[in-house]
């Protein structure tokens, strides 16, 4: 793929281990009062980490298969949370891993970290792996985010930051460019350490 983050963020689980600590993102915490109340039953997480936002999900009966780009966080993710929650080793831009279909997806922190090809395959591989009137909750970096504009620019609102790491910025234009053919009804902002949306999505044709 074009970003060589496999190694990136292998390095950085690595020399930081559990970074994020063992809270659930406020983003996850909103996620799985709305999942619950739409009566989720299972969900997709691509881009799971060492499972700390998969956790909340699981204690409300909702059960989690992830998908994560680390051996490292994924060993982190057994050691913490036991080895019955099914993580797929590999780049989200290599999806699907399974044909099962999924009351829910929570994409957290990962789709700004791709290129706009990479975006938009990311989009459909999740929205074609909802069942019929599922719901996915991505979370992306927004414009408001000190580090916009900041590090080498890439291509229009994409930089390549500190370490490495490439970011894409959106606002709510870019945003509803994007997911408006996956079902997109509602945007809202949340902060978490950095400024991000909280996309909303509901299933209920196919692309
Ligand atoms: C910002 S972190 C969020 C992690 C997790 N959701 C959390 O908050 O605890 C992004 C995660 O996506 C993973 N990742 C990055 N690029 C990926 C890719 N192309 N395919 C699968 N996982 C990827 C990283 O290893 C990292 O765990």
């Amino acid at each position: 793929m074009e970003n060589e983050e496999p190694e990136f963020w292998e390095i950085n689980f690595i020399e930081k281990q559990e970074m994020w600590g063992f809270e659930p993102s406020n983003a996850a915490i909103l996620a799985k009062d709305f999942f619950v109340k739409n009566s989720v039953k299972n969900i997709l997480i691509p881009g799971i980490g060492y499972g700390r936002n998969a956790q909340i999900f699981r204690e409300n009966g909702i059960s989690v298969t992830g998908i994560e780009i680390s051996k490292t966080a994924i060993e982190l993710a057994e050691k913490h949370y036991g080895s019955e929650m099914k993580i797929y080793h590999g780049s989200v831009t290599d999806m699907p891993f399974d044909n099962s279909l999924y009351d829910g997806i929570f994409c957290y922190g990962l789709i700004h970290l791709l290129d706009s090809k990479e975006r938009e395959k990311l989009i459909s591989d999740c929205y074609n792996q909802l069942a019929d009137k599922g719901y996915m909750i991505f979370t992306a970096i927004t414009k408001e985010a000190s580090t916009y504009g900041k590090g080498r620019l890439i291509s229009k609102d994409r930089y390549e930051m500190f370490g490495g790491v490439k970011m894409y910025f959106y606002d709510r234009e870019t945003i509803a460019s994007e997911f408006n053919k996956a079902g997109l009804f509602e945007i809202k902002e949340i902060n978490e350490n950095y400024p991000f949306y909280l996309i909303k999505c509901r299933k209920t044709r196919s692309i």
